[in-house]
């Protein structure tokens, strides 16, 4: 088939590339000429595992092409996709304004039945909005679908391929015929493709992204009661994932959710619901949970030193919002470094890949170094912030050598209480015993 993505952002860039992979012939659009100029010489623009390797291969059979011209690659495609940026405004409602724009263009553009899907996240109603702004000036047949994405990022490439399920929102035959074709090759081990109609399959993104956000606000908020009440949340967390109904996905306490999704996701279903003047008050309170989670590990910090961080050092580990990516957006490292500086702390700080973006914007308000034992060096504490698969492991002889005190805040639960007890450390993490040293 042929298709058009529009925008190459995360979102367009994973499914241009992996609609090609299967065999599609797939041309990207954007409007910024630089970045289609880099992405035409096999430059990345993001770190997402896995992708780099599928974007050459389909590049250079040349099956995945880059273009600014808008008008030949929407001629020439069976299906467009609009992957383009929906940032929330003041309000927290998505702003639309590029998604109805680009519609509008396509009305003027299009010579040929088209099918035309939203890819971003967009808000319910969205759908018919893009198809009344293509009807002003379409004078062919099209349908506007729905297909809502569920990567993760880090995993992306592999939620492409292999996703749990593909939601299609569509009331058209025509139009679902052709989507059932594009997605076959995604689904044959069995997943389903699930049909229904547009405002459902809308929805549908917010419910999954504000029911996990509320999943991990939940396991939150019984890891603080468990510090409370001496119990130890891993031992919970265990005991509840095994019951099937619940599962054990999606329960790991920590910093709070942060990312380009969730807090979004989450706010735009508030604003959703208050605008058809519902009181959705679970997603009032996971909000509210996820705000003060974020607080929680410079807390414990400015607690220990007695609220006073002055001439204190202390050491981050993991600065991205989550393993494998460099994305650092609503990264509750940013909120915690802010925290620990404004009390007076000097921070070193090491991520495997987000530093240029945080030295972009926090410049020298964190000092970052070259590798993770780097950071440690005469720091009063490590705070762990990032769950990185190089931090799991560390070599704690060689960490106490370096640091000034034997001293472990950590924000996602990666080492086992026992083992730092013998080790003599003070280990602080989330919903677990204290180890205090001997
Ligand atoms: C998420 C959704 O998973 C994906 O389906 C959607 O399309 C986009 O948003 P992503 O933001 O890439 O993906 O990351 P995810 O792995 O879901 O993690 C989101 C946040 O939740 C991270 O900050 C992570 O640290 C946090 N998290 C996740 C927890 O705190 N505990 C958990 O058990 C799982």
């Amino acid at each position: 088939m042929n298709l058009a993505v529009i925008g190459t952002g995360y979102v367009g860039l994973v499914s241009g590339t992996c609609f090609a992979e299967t065999g599609n012939q797939v041309i990207c659009v954007d409007n910024n000429a630089t970045k289609v100029a880099r992405l035409q010489n096999g430059e990345m623009p993001i770190y997402e595992p896995g992708l780099e390797v599928i974007f050459n291969r389909n590049t250079k059979q040349g099956r995945l092409t880059f273009t600014t011209d808008l008008e030949s690659a929407v001629k020439s495609a069976e299906v467009i996709f609009l992957a383009l940026p929906t940032p929330p405004g003041e309000d927290g409602s998505a702003d639309l304004s590029y998604v109805l724009g680009v519609a509008e263009q396509l009305g003027k553009i299009i010579d040929s039945y088209k099918v035309i899907v939203d890819k971003s996240t967009v808000p319910v109603g969205t759908a018919e909005k893009v198809h009344a702004a293509i009807a002003k000036n379409a004078k062919v047949e099209f349908d506007v679908v729905s297909n809502p994405e569920f990567l993760r990022e880090g995993v992306a490439v592999e939620d492409f391929l292999k996703p749990d399920r593909v939601v299609i929102g569509t009331s058209s035959d025509r139009a679902r015929e052709v989507m059932q074709r594009l997605y076959e090759p995604f689904v044959r081990q069995g997943n389903p493709i699930i049909f229904m109609d547009e405002r459902s399959a809308e929805m549908t993104k917010y419910a999954a992204n504000s029911y996990l956000a509320m999943r991990i606000s939940f396991m939150n908020e019984v890891a603080n009661l468990c510090e409370k009440v001496g119990a130890n949340v891993d031992h919970v967390r265990r005991g509840i994932g095994s019951d099937k109904r619940i599962g054990n996905r999606f329960l790991f306490p920590g910093v709070g959710y942060g990312g380009s999704c969730f807090p979004k996701d989450v706010q735009a279903l508030h604003k959703t619901a208050k605008e058809y003047n519902y009181d959705f008050r679970i997603i009032d309170s996971v909000m509210k949970v996820n705000h003060d989670q974020r607080f929680i590990l410079s807390k414990k910090i400015k607690e220990y030193f007695n609220n006073n961080l002055k001439d204190k050092k202390i050491a981050i580990w993991g600065l991205a919002f989550k393993p494998n990516t460099d994305d650092i957006r609503e990264a509750p490292a940013l909120y915690i470094i802010e925290e620990l500086v404004a009390a007076g702390a000097t921070v070193t700080a090491f991520d495997p890949e987000a530093m240029d973006n945080v030295r972009q914007v926090m410049g020298d308000k964190v000092a970052l170094t070259f590798g993770h034992y780097d950071a440690l060096h005469g720091a009063d504490a490590l705070a762990i912030i990032t769950e990185w698969s190089l931090f799991r492991t560390p070599d704690f002889n060689k960490m106490a050598q370096l640091m000034k005190s034997k001293v472990i805040f950590d924000g996602r639960n990666l080492y086992g209480v026992e083992t730092l007890a013998e080790a003599g450390w003070y280990y602080n993490s989330i919903g677990r015993p204290i180890v205090m040293p001997n």
